[in-house]
C-alpha cells in the first residue's frame, strides 16, 4: 500500500468532489469499508490488489462533476479515467493503468472481468441500495433540481437494478432492495392518505 497517494488522492477528491455530496467524501468512505467488507468475506485478501481498488474508488466518479443535467453521465466513467490518469501521473504513481481499468470498467456490469472489477461493481451497487441509496437518491435530486416523484421513480428502478456477482454482496444487496421497496409502499400509502 501507498499511503502517501492515497492521502494525496483523498485530499484531491476532497477539493474536487466537494460541489457533489452524493458522489463525493461520504460515497467514497463507505466504498472503502464495503470493499474492505467483500475482500475479507469473499475470502479474498491477498488475492487482489487493495491499493487499486481504493485509488479507483477515490477517482471513479469524479466525470461527473460540472455535469449536472443527468445527460452524458454514461461517459462518467472515462472521464473520471482521464482526471484520475492526469492526478497520478503527477505523482509518479506506478500502476496507473490498473486503476483506470476499473474506473472504466465500474459502470456496467456487462464491462466487468477481473476479481477487482468485480469487488469494485458490487461495492458501487451496494452503496446505492438501502438507507444509504434512499438518502444518497435525494440528495442527488436535489443537485439536479428533479421532484419527489422523480426520485421515488429512480429509487423503484434501482429496486430492481442489475444484481451483483459476490454471495456476500447478492445477500445485502436483497435486504437493501427490500428496504427500498418497504420504503416506496410507506410513502404511497402516505400520499394517499392510507397510513392512519
Ligand atoms: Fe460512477
Ligand atoms: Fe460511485
Amino acid at each position: 500500500m501507498e499511503p502517501v497517494i492515497i492521502k494525496k488522492s483523498l485530499i484531491e477528491a476532497n477539493r474536487y468532489l466537494k460541489s457533489d455530496p452524493s458522489h463525493g467524501l461520504t460515497h467514497i468512505q463507505n466504498l472503502f469499508k464495503i470493499v474492505d467488507y467483500l475482500i475479507k468475506q469473499e475470502g479474498l485478501l491477498g488475492k487482489v490488489d487493495k491499493e487499486i481498488l481504493y485509488l479507483a474508488v477515490i477517482f471513479h466518479d469524479f466525470g461527473r462533476i460540472g455535469n449536472l443535467t443527468n445527460k452524458n453521465i454514461d461517459d462518467h466513467d472515462k472521464k473520471s479515467a482521464a482526471l484520475a490518469t492526469r492526478f497520478l501521473r503527477k505523482l509518479k504513481y506506478k500502476k496507473i493503468d490498473e486503476v483506470v481499468s476499473i474506473i472504466l470498467h465500474h459502470d456496467r456490469k456487462s464491462n466487468v472481468c477481473t476479481l477487482e472489477d468485480i469487488i469494485f461493481y458490487d461495492a458501487d451497487i451496494l452503496d446505492v441500495l438501502g438507507a444509504v441509496g434512499i438518502g444518497r437518491t435525494f440528495t442527488y435530486g436535489g443537485q439536479i433540481k428533479r421532484d419527489l416523484d422523480g426520485s421515488i421513480k429512480r429509487l423503484l428502478w434501482k429496486s430492481f437494478r442489475n444484481q451483483p456477482t459476490t454471495k456476500t454482496a447478492k445477500k445485502i444487496a436483497q435486504n437493501r432492495r427490500k428496504f427500498i421497496r418497504d420504503f416506496i409502499k410507506h410513502y404511497n400509502q402516505e400520499i394517499n392518505l392510507k397510513d392512519g
